[in-house]
């Protein structure tokens, strides 16, 4: 209870921030602008973005779960794993299973380089892949106008992907619906 208090209160600060930066965008672009969310609920999780925008911080210090879908297939064992990796970030995920998931991507504005075999969406962005945990919440504080972030392919240990001590060297890029990345952060040496 002692601990909760600072975090409720920077809770209600962003809830205010929010509503104030919703007030700016609907006077500064007319009534049809959509109004900021903080944290989205599952339903609107699922409609995918149409531009890059930047999304409201979610500070690293929120004290609520935050509402994350994971697209994955029935038969991936690797997804499972980065699943229970990511809940340990603070993240309530709901699973949606998907025996075809490309059309998930491809809704997503995930290309086919980009592309890995989970997908995730979290406060409007989304990540593909094995993304690791503190990179998610990094990016979801600082809140960029990039689609995403992605970690192509499935490199050997990266979270999910454990392999011992293992980590093969990878990227975790930031992606715009243009197609534009750039490196977010690096892992790994090979040995
Ligand atoms: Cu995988
Ligand atoms: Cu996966």
């Amino acid at each position: 209870m002692r601990h909760r208090t600072p975090l409720l209160l920077a809770g209600l600060f962003l809830v205010a921030a929010g509503a104030v930066g919703t007030f700016m965008v609907v006077s500064a672009e007319g009534p049809a602008a959509a109004p900021a969310t903080v944290v989205p609920s599952a339903a609107s999780l699922a409609d995918p973005i149409e531009v890059d925008r930047p999304g409201v911080p979610i500070p690293l210090d929120w004290a609520e779960p935050i509402p994350m879908t994971v697209y994955l297939t029935p038969t991936c064992g690797c997804c499972s794993a980065w699943v229970e990796h990511i809940g340990q970030y603070g993240f309530e995920v709901a699973l949606e299973y998907r025996v075809d998931i490309t059309g998930v991507k491809q809704g997503y504005g995930v290309r086919p380089e980009l592309s890995s075999c989970h997908t995730a969406v979290v406060n409007g962005y989304v990540f593909e892949g094995h993304v690791p945990g503190e990179d998610v919440r990094r990016f979801l504080a600082e809140a960029p106008p990039v689609r995403g972030l992605a970690v192509p392919g499935m490199p050997l240990g990266s979270p999910g992907m454990e392999m011992g001590g293992f980590v093969d060297p990878y990227e975790v890029l930031t992606f715009t619906t243009t197609g534009r990345t750039e490196v977010y952060s690096r892992y790994g040496s090979g040995e």
